[in-house]
């Protein structure tokens, strides 16, 4: 069976668990430590730990910080079902009031009076930053923030996509059209529903570690790491795809973040437009990730764009190869075609990139 950990939040460009399970077979043996500098929803690292190897996990995004901690540090059912009793304990209804009212109208289609007061309870009271019983919880609820409506067990918002979080105007032109309210949830019976499906898998015995780190400062964010890095398997973000920021900004605001899609907050520098810049910021990170490896190593990335060609992919990435070791080998390389998805719909700026392609690089130090 699948492990139910895997699919607990949807994210946007997330790789297929049989591309990292492929990779770390054929690159690692046991005990040995994988990272994923970008990792996402924490495919690559929490397959490593299923595969008993070491893993290391970081991204700059905080959903992707929750859902990778959940999967690589999980706590017990116990500890989850614990405190989701206490979290409805203390739950009441009149000390959210007011914050409530103050949310933009989009929060006030997007989600039940009733349910909105229990989900901003959640957000004030989760300290998923510090805790790993909290970031359990706190993956559970952004896995369940948006979805299909039909779907009163898995889903708190009215129509919804699962992977991103459409813009206000656009959801709330889209449920005036179609006539569509939220209808109301329980948020806490939502969730340990959904704590008792994850947990039919059982939990892996070997504990990763999660980062919550911009790349190029990851090396000095990490101050335990067990053993040298024997294998990356990571995906950056593409040139010139899509800003996390706005495709995330809702489970971000429950996170804590702004009520309103962002772009400029975690990615100031223009990295995701400009292809110069682009390569600069990895050529950066590469850098900044070189003192983690080992003596001998393996590279693995699943990179594309817009507006670029294979071949000049393939020629800069591997130029910047050069800051991650002193001396690398290309094994292999592919190209594969991307079909058109759902989420196009929704965000104009992924149109464009129709194709993927994968490495694998040697490193020496
Ligand atoms: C293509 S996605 C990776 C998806 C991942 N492979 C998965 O399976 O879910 C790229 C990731 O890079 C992260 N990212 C963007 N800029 C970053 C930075 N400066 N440092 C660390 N992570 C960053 C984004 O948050 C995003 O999660």
């Amino acid at each position: 069976m699948r492990h139910r950990f895997h699919s607990i939040c949807p994210y946007f460009a997330m790789f297929p668990e049989q591309f990292a399970e492929q990779w770390i077979s054929r690159c690692t043996k046991p005990g040995q430590t994988v990272m994923d500098p970008f990792c996402g929803r924490g495919t690559a690292p929490f397959q490593a730990v299923l595969m008993d190897r070491n893993a290391i996990g970081n991204d700059a995004n905080p959903v992707a910080f929750v859902l990778t901690g959940a999967k690589v540090e999980s706590p017990t059912l116990g500890s989850v079902k614990g405190r989701l009793r206490a979290l409805e304990q203390s739950y009441n209804a009149e000390v959210v009031e007011a914050e409530r009212l103050l949310l933009p109208s989009f929060f006030k289609r997007a989600f039940h009076h009733s349910t909105l007061r229990q989900i901003l309870h959640l957000r004030r009271n989760l300290n998923w930053k510090v805790s790993r019983v909290d970031r359990f919880v706190a993956a559970l609820a952004l896995g369940a923030l948006h979805g299909e409506m039909t779907n009163a067990e898995a889903y708190f918002s009215n129509q919804m996509p699962r992977t991103i979080s459409t813009k206000p105007a656009y959801s709330l032109s889209f449920w005036r059209k179609h006539k569509l309210w939220p209808q109301r949830r329980e948020v806490f019976s939502i969730l340990r529903r959904k704590a008792a499906f994850r947990f039919e898998s059982p939990r892996p015995t070997i504990r990763g570690q999660t980062y919550l780190s911009d790349v190029r400062t990851l090396s000095s964010a990490i101050t335990n790491t067990k053993a040298p890095v024997d294998c990356i398997i990571t995906s950056p973000p593409y040139l010139d795809v899509t800003n996390f920021e706005e495709d995330q900004w809702l489970r971000l605001w429950f996170l804590g973040g702004a009520a309103e899609p962002r772009v400029d907050i975690y990615s100031r520098d223009n990295r995701h437009k400009n292809p110069a810049r682009y390569w600069a910021f990895l050529c950066e990170g590469w850098q900044a990730l070189r003192p983690l490896l080992a003596q001998r190593s393996t590279f693995i990335c699943r990179i594309g764009g817009r507006n670029i060609d294979p071949d000049s992919i393939k020629e800069t990435l591997s130029s910047s190869v050069q800051f991650l070791a002193r001396r690398w080998t290309l094994q292999d390389y592919t190209v594969s075609t991307l079909i058109r998805r759902q989420t196009d719909a929704f965000r104009p700026g992924s149109v464009g990139c129709r194709f993927e392609m994968d490495f694998c690089f040697d490193l020496y130090q």
